[in-house]
């Protein structure tokens, strides 16, 4: 996700679980063949398993994409046909592209010669306010042809004219069952549902029909929903034993921020991404209102993090006095 799913998001949710893979911001074919790619496309080792998304519709270009995604160590490449915004609509990718599926298939040939990769597509299930099944059925059919095999479908159509990208996300209605209906008619690909999918047991009752689900905002806004995912979902033993512990990631999410620092990097840069933290804890808004304050910039991260620690524990025993009070 853009701006926010950067190397630090991604560190910091990797902390929180070793199985989910995690995708980058989308990185445009234009950015990789004139930008810094160093810039674009380091990532920590730790981050794996970790796709890069690409945005842009030349197949050479893309090839090109792809060739570096592998160069870097990546372990997928996935080519967005779902971002609506305007900007990618004058590149003429994103999700325009759900209207010229010959090319996309042309696309995915192409990078799949350059690369050993995954090599996999976003998309929506329409454009506009058609709800034809056939459209995307015929979009995932050819782009199939050409050798894609999986397909992250967010669950909405995108309306090209008149809504914002973050309007885009929200006001076309989901409709999770074309996605199962293209489970149905195409039972060989893998097929992985998004939009609007949060908790735990929606997530379940989506894998109960379909190959697997990509989980956005919420895993952004409230990271640690993302704990138990490694013991319920990827049957990881070791995670049934030892839970991942808050005090720990925020503790070594410190670590990070003052190798980070060394580096140039201000800490605040990567602290930005983890203040949905201790979401629905006691203290949590006093912990985030610290590690968000700019007057504390200049500071050590350790010395934040204590001063958050303490005022999260003092919320805690605010809230725990307004309980127990005969008026709380
Ligand atoms: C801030 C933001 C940036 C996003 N950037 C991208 C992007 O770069 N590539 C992409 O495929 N989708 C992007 N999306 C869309 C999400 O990947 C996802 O498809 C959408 O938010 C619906 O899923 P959700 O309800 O789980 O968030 C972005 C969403 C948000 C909120």
């Amino acid at each position: 996700m853009m701006d926010w799913t950067d190397r630090h998001c991604r560190y910091f949710h990797r902390l929180i679980t070793r199985h989910a893979r995690l995708y980058t911001e989308m990185v445009t074919t234009g950015a990789l063949l004139h930008g810094d790619v160093a810039r674009h496309l380091d990532f920590h080792a730790e981050e794996h398993p970790v796709a890069l998304q690409l945005g842009g519709s030349e197949p050479a270009d893309l090839a090109h994409g792809a060739r570096l995604a592998e160069r870097w160590g990546y372990d997928e490449v996935n080519l967005n046909c779902g971002c609506p915004s305007e900007r990618v609509q004058r590149g003429a990718f994103g999700a325009c592209l759900m209207n010229e599926a010959p090319l996309v298939a042309r696309c995915v040939a192409a990078m799949r010669e350059a690369t050993r990769l995954p090599v996999t597509v976003k998309h929506r299930i329409g454009l506009g306010r058609s709800e034809s099944y056939g459209f995307v059925r015929d979009f995932v059919g050819t782009v199939a042809e050409a050798g894609c095999s999986v397909f992250i479908v967010h669950a909405r159509n995108a309306w090209l004219e008149g809504l914002s990208p973050k309007e885009n996300r929200e006001v076309p209605p989901l409709r999770y069952e074309v996605v199962r209906q293209l489970k149905q008619d195409f039972p060989a690909l893998t097929l992985v549902v998004n939009g609007g999918v949060g908790d735990a047991t929606q997530i379940a009752g989506h894998l109960a029909t379909l190959d697997g689900v990509m989980v956005g905002r919420a895993a952004y806004h409230d990271p640690w929903s993302m704990a138990g995912w490694d013991a319920r979902f990827f049957g990881d033993p070791a995670a049934q034993v030892l839970a991942p512990d808050r005090d720990a990631v925020e503790a070594a999410m410190v670590g990070h921020m003052l190798r980070q620092q060394a580096a140039g990097v201000p800490w605040s840069h990567v602290a930005r991404h983890m203040l949905g933290l201790w979401n629905g804890t006691p203290g949590a808004r006093r912990w985030r209102q610290v590690w968000s304050d700019h007057r504390l910039k200049g500071r050590d991260p350790r010395e934040v993090g204590r001063l958050a620690r303490e005022a999260r524990l003092q919320g805690r025993a605010v809230a725990a006095a307004a309980e127990d009070s005969p008026t709380g």
